[in-house]
């Protein structure tokens, strides 16, 4: 019984882990164009790095910020949006802007 149990546990655990495809719908090339054309125009790279540090800017934080950057330069939608997923769900978003 307990040899048949561990292997279904193994497999149930797996789908359960991979399936939802988070963190692979970004395109760091894009979120590094994107970032330095739109988002480092009127201050520097330090200010999204330094928010980046502030583990408590969440999802919902970046929407403020972006939407209020946003309005300050006019950015689209399509751009506001392409900025809010690079800094929420790649995998390391400091590595996208910010110096080593
Ligand atoms: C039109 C100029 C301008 C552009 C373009 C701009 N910002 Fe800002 N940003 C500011 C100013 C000015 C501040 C200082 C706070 C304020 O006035 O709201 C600021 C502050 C910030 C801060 C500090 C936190 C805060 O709440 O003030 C972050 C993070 C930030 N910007 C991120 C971004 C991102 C990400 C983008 C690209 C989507 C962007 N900015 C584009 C002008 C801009």
């Amino acid at each position: 019984m307990k040899t048949l149990l561990i292997p279904a546990l193994l497999i149930t655990l797996t789908i359960g882990v991979v399936s939802p495809a988070t963190g692979a719908a970004v395109n760091e090339e894009d979120c590094r164009s994107t970032i330095t054309t739109t988002c480092t125009k009127c201050h520097g790279a330090v200010k999204i790095c330094n928010q980046l540090k502030d583990t408590g800017t969440d999802a919902q934080k970046w929407r403020e910020i972006i939407t209020r950057m946003g309005k300050k330069a006019n950015l689209d939608q399509a751009v506001q949006d392409t900025a809010h997923a690079c800094l929420t769900m790649s995998a390391d978003p400091r590595r996208l802007v910010c110096e080593k």
